[in-house]
């Protein structure tokens, strides 16, 4: 939900911007806009609707120099997307420009009071405020940049990472954060700030994450300082090693980000499970688990919170801890956890999973949930976001950077850690045959392979997806494992394609959307040979003889199936419990083919945004 990026040092601050910019567009993409500042000592703003590259464009030929720069990609919440709502804002005095990710909930009352001492406003967005709060406390007098910062952000309810610059200013930058990420990066003579860490790699690897209420103040040839908004200092600047490289960050000859991060899952796969399950293939070792022993032997049940497709891999999560694991499990989705009145308490386990570690939802589940004295693990892809930071423990799923806005490597990744999870959960708790142990983690030890081979599908998918490219409704069936399954896929189909797409448990289809179906409506049937097949062949029949289209993905051999289904998509077979991450490749790559048959921005569809950090 909007990026920023900032810039002190040496070089041209521009270039840095606008790289910068665009890695972290697939946190937005409306509106972009930049903020310079060279010696001469005027501020130059340069904003666009539209994507970085049309921000590229309207700065073609214009003065792009200075070496102290704001910038900033947006995800409208506060009025549409348009030049005059773009970032950076600049005051009233023009003294300051401000960029902001976040919500300033606040902001009608403040800005009534603004109006009030004759400030006026040019946009609907709740940043401005902030910016004329700044400009106010300033032009009263006596207050440095950082102090008038702080003392505005004192006033201001909600979320937020900004950073401001002053007009005549250029030795001067100032951050500051409060449940939206920010990350600094410590170069030589540089300093560089954004909303993650993509920006700042391939410029120096030594970051520091700023915390809830400090404000970082950056000057040129000083040393870095971090201050917290009630007066004090951080001890210890607590500088960290950034383990991520260019290479990641790019395509790497693919033409989507989506579609290399599909055919990058056998070895995201093989770095998820990495040091976790023995040479042997015996035992899970879950360091995130064993080092909290007692919490998890004392746990009464388990409660899952989650967004979007990681809310998905949670409902498979649920299946795998009961069966494996031998706890109960409920499964919330964050956002109406935290309304819910949870009934949590300290035999409880709290599970957060996040692919960024950032969506707002889920980190305001994760601090309730510690609030009510559970103890909170956490799954999540993104190393140092918020969500890890906040729970007492967790799993990284170590699946790379995750760019395309569809997930799919970190859903498989997270699928990964929940079965492994499960298993762990299975041993300490004594419930589980070391022999199933040993099935379902060598099962596990496989998947790379297996996904390999389920990739192979990828030309058969792609001409299938051909007849499909017209249809507007789509329907997604599975049961039991694969119920969540029909979830993620009709998620993807959507997202990416603009197709109405429902998921449903496959029994269920009699009770409604059986109504829906004709010779226009295709159904997704995952139908492997697991103990519910027999029961999902009958609902194949029940599309069949309403005429209906029916796509099934099968285990290989499954001639019951093959000869009912319209179309079939052979997976490999693997114990149960693991069949949602075989069986979605094929959905992941049935999405990604239609989209791209429509013309569609796979990478980057509309409205959508991959980090939502608003409530
Ligand atoms: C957004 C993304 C989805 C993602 C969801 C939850 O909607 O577009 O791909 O599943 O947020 O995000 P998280 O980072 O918490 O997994």
């Amino acid at each position: 939900m909007c990026g920023i990026v900032g810039y002190l040092g040496g070089g041209k601050a521009y270039g840095v911007l606008i790289g910068g910019l665009h890695r972290l567009e697939y946190r937005g993409y409306d509106s972009a806009g930049v903020a310079l500042e060279g010696r001469g000592g005027k501020l130059k703003v340069y904003r666009s609707r539209g994507k970085v590259a049309d921000l590229e464009r309207l700065t073609e030929g214009k003065d792009t120099s200075g070496c102290l720069g704001i910038g900033h990609t947006r995800w409208a919440t506060h009025g549409e997307p348009s030049e005059r709502n773009a970032h950076p804002h600049v005051s009233q005095s023009g003294r300051l420009a401000l960029v902001h990710n976040g919500t300033i909930e606040n902001y009608r009352p403040l800005r009534e009071t603004l109006r009030q001492c004759g400030y006026h406003f040019n946009s609907e967005t709740d940043t401005e405020v902030l910016a004329q709060l700044v400009d106010y406390i300033l032009e009263r007098g006596g207050r440095s940049l950082p102090e008038a910062v702080k003392e505005a952000l004192g006033q201001v309810e909600g979320a937020y990472a900004i950073a401001v610059m002053e007009r005549g200013n250029p030795d001067l930058l100032v951050v500051a954060r409060k449940s939206s990420p920010l990350v600094i990066g410590v170069g030589e003579g540089e300093t560089f700030v954004a909303s993650d860490a993509t920006p700042i790699v391939g410029y120096t690897d030594r970051v520091l994450y700023l915390k809830d209420n400090e404000v970082a103040v950056i000057r040129r040839g000083k040393p870095l300082e971090v201050q917290t908004l009630d007066g004090g200092s951080r001890p210890s600047l607590d500088i960290q090693t950034l383990r991520l490289s260019v290479a990641q960050l790019e395509k790497g000859g693919f033409p989507t980000f989506m579609l290399k991060e599909i055919f990058e899952q056998p070895s995201t796969l093989t770095d998820c499970l990495r040091g976790r399950i023995t040479s042997d293939g015996k035992r899970v070792v879950l360091s995130g688990v064993t080092d909290n022993r007692e919490r998890f032997l004392r746990a009464r049940r388990i409660v899952i919170v989650a967004c979007g497709t990681s809310w998905h891999a949670a409902l498979i999560g649920k299946r795998l801890i009961q069966q494996l694991g031998g706890l109960p499990v409920e499964v919330e989705y964050a956002s109406e956890f935290r309304y819910g009145c949870p009934r949590i308490g300290e035999e409880d386990v709290v599970v957060a999973i996040s692919q960024s570690g950032e969506t707002a939802d889920t980190l305001a589940a994760v601090q309730l949930a510690r609030e009510l004295g559970a103890f909170v693990y956490g799954i999540c892809n993104v190393v140092g976001s918020s969500i890890p930071r906040s729970t007492h423990s967790g799993t990284y799923i170590h699946v790379g950077p995750e760019i395309g806005v569809a997930s799919t490597k970190a859903f498989t990744g997270q699928v990964t850690v929940l079965a492994l999870l499960a298993l762990c959960l299975g041993q300490i708790r004594g419930t589980l045959a070391e022999e199933d142990v040993e099935r379902v983690a060598k099962a596990l030890l496989r998947l790379p392979e297996t996904i390999e081979e389920t990739l192979r599908l990828a030309p058969e998918v792609e001409q299938l997806s051909k007849t499909f490219t017209f249809a507007h409704n789509f329907l997604y069936l599975g049961r039991g494992y694969n119920y969540p399954t029909a979830l993620e896929g009709a998620l993807k189909l959507k997202e990416i394609s603009y197709i109405h797409a429902e998921g449903y448990p496959a029994a269920e289809m009699k009770h409604g959307p059986i109504a829906l179906i004709d010779h226009e409506m295709p159904s997704v049937i995952i139908a492997p040979n697991d103990s519910l097949h027999d029961k999902v062949l009958s609902n194949v029949q029940q599309v069949k003889a309403r005429g209906g289209i029916v796509v099934a993905v099968i285990n290989k051999g499954d001639e019951a199936i093959k000869s009912l289904a319209d179309f079939v998509l052979e997976i490999p077979a693997v114990p149960e419990c693991l069949t949602p991450i075989v069986a979605s490749v094929p959905l992941q790559l049935l999405a990604y083919y239609i989209a791209v048959n429509k013309g569609r921005n796979v990478d980057r569809p509309r409205n959508l945004a991959k980090s939502v950090t608003v409530e």
